[in-house]
């Protein structure tokens, strides 16, 4: 039999459809159950070895014209249906804007870009790390091995299988992690080392529930490597940030000794408040009358360890690190006082502590304005 008449006809029916409902139709004619194509290849069955042997590969070829030109026919006509609606749609500028416009920044997304802005300005980078740790970035190599009780304090999501090098798997705990992540990240593309000066927001998780408590919640935090680091440039870089943050010059700062394992000296920073309008404001000494301290950071100077773990000699290089919520620092600079409506996507609650989208923070603006 001669394909060559049948496929002809076909093909030119195919470049003569002027839309796609056209060309879906003759789909169906050529291509669908009932099709005169498919109806060919079934005589495929009856046929002798030898008849079959020719007449396959030609009605197959014909299926794989037609088949072609069909999706070729499609591309052009949706191009020319998209080409049709771009020359015909217009839109007017000169339309006002709407009343009330949708959507609105997280106060958390407005934090964090207000923190990334106040550090920038000291020259620190942004560093992000995986949701998903090993143990030994989230504990070990933070001088938490295994045996550490202050692991038991982080109430950790694990895990059930380890990842391909063995190591147990959770979700961290905090963003020290980054500060390892970071260190080892410098050391590869600088041998010797280098100074570093990063910031690491992101989220954290912690099986942990209740008004002050989410089992997801935010931090920040902050390292410092270079050469002759002390305490002193951490209390300048910690009061600073915070009037900057704050928005305010009357921030005074109580370092109190502490402890954690991954800093040596360690020291939690207080802010001094007072309650104005039935909220906390921050600002004045905590000891001035009406007044009280309250913790916002925890920080130290960075242990040997944990600068021997980012790959680094401590006798060459020193640093400082701090840590903090960015949620409980949303609360305390804008006046919510349940974490859990952070998270619970209430648009009220949204349209009420939301940022417009076109208030973006900077220095010379001024960080953070509610919408
Ligand atoms: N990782 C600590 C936490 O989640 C916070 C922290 C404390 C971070 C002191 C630091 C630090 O970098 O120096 O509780």
């Amino acid at each position: 039999m001669d394909y060559a008449a049948t496929g002809q006809e076909a093909l030119s029916r195919i470049a003569g459809a002027s839309d796609l409902d056209t060309l879906e139709a003759l789909r169906v004619e050529f291509l669908g159950k009932q099709g005169s194509i498919s109806g060919l290849l079934k005589t495929l069955g009856k046929m002798s070895p030898d008849e079959r042997k020719v007449e396959g590969p030609r009605i197959h070829g014909l299926r794989e014209s037609v088949t072609e030109a069909l999706t070729a026919r499609k591309d052009a006509l949706e191009t020319a249906a998209l080409d049709a609606r771009l020359e015909s749609e217009t839109i007017d500028l000169s339309l006002p804007a709407p009343e009330q416009p949708r959507g609105s920044v997280h106060p958390v997304s407005q934090v964090m870009d207000e923190l990334a802005e106040v550090f920038a300005d000291m020259g620190f980078a942004v560093a992000t790390g995986p949701e998903i740790e090993d143990d030994w970035h989230n504990f070990t190599a933070l001088n938490m091995p295994e045996s550490h009780p202050a692991r038991a304090m982080h109430d950790t999501f694990y895990f059930p299988d380890r990842n391909e090098g063995g190591r147990e798997m959770l979700l961290r705990t905090h963003t020290s992690p980054v500060q390892i992540r970071s260190m080892l990240d410098v050391v590869k593309h600088n041998p010797g080392g280098a100074p570093l000066r990063v910031i690491a927001p992101g989220r954290v998780y912690r099986s942990d529930s209740d008004a002050t408590h989410t089992p997801m919640f935010h931090q920040i935090e902050g390292l410092v490597i270079d050469k002759g680091i002390h305490l002193g440039h951490l209390k300048w870089t910690l009061e600073t940030f915070l009037k900057a943050f704050f928005e305010r010059d009357d921030i005074v700062l109580r370092l109190r000794p502490s402890y954690f394992p991954f800093t040596e000296p360690s020291v939690e920073v207080d802010v001094g408040y007072a309650y104005e309008g039935g909220r906390r404001v921050v600002g004045g000494s905590g000891d001035a009358p009406g007044h009280a301290w309250m913790e916002v950071l925890g920080s130290g100077m960075v242990n040997r360890r944990v600068i021997e773990a980012g790959g680094l000699d401590p006798d060459e290089w020193q640093g400082f690190a701090f840590g903090t919520g960015v949620d409980r620092l949303a609360m305390l600079k804008y006046g919510m006082d349940d974490l859990r409506a952070f998270f619970d996507g209430d648009v009220r609650w949204l349209s009420h502590y939301g940022f417009s989208a076109l208030d973006v923070p900077t220095l010379s603006g001024g960080v953070g304005t509610p919408a």
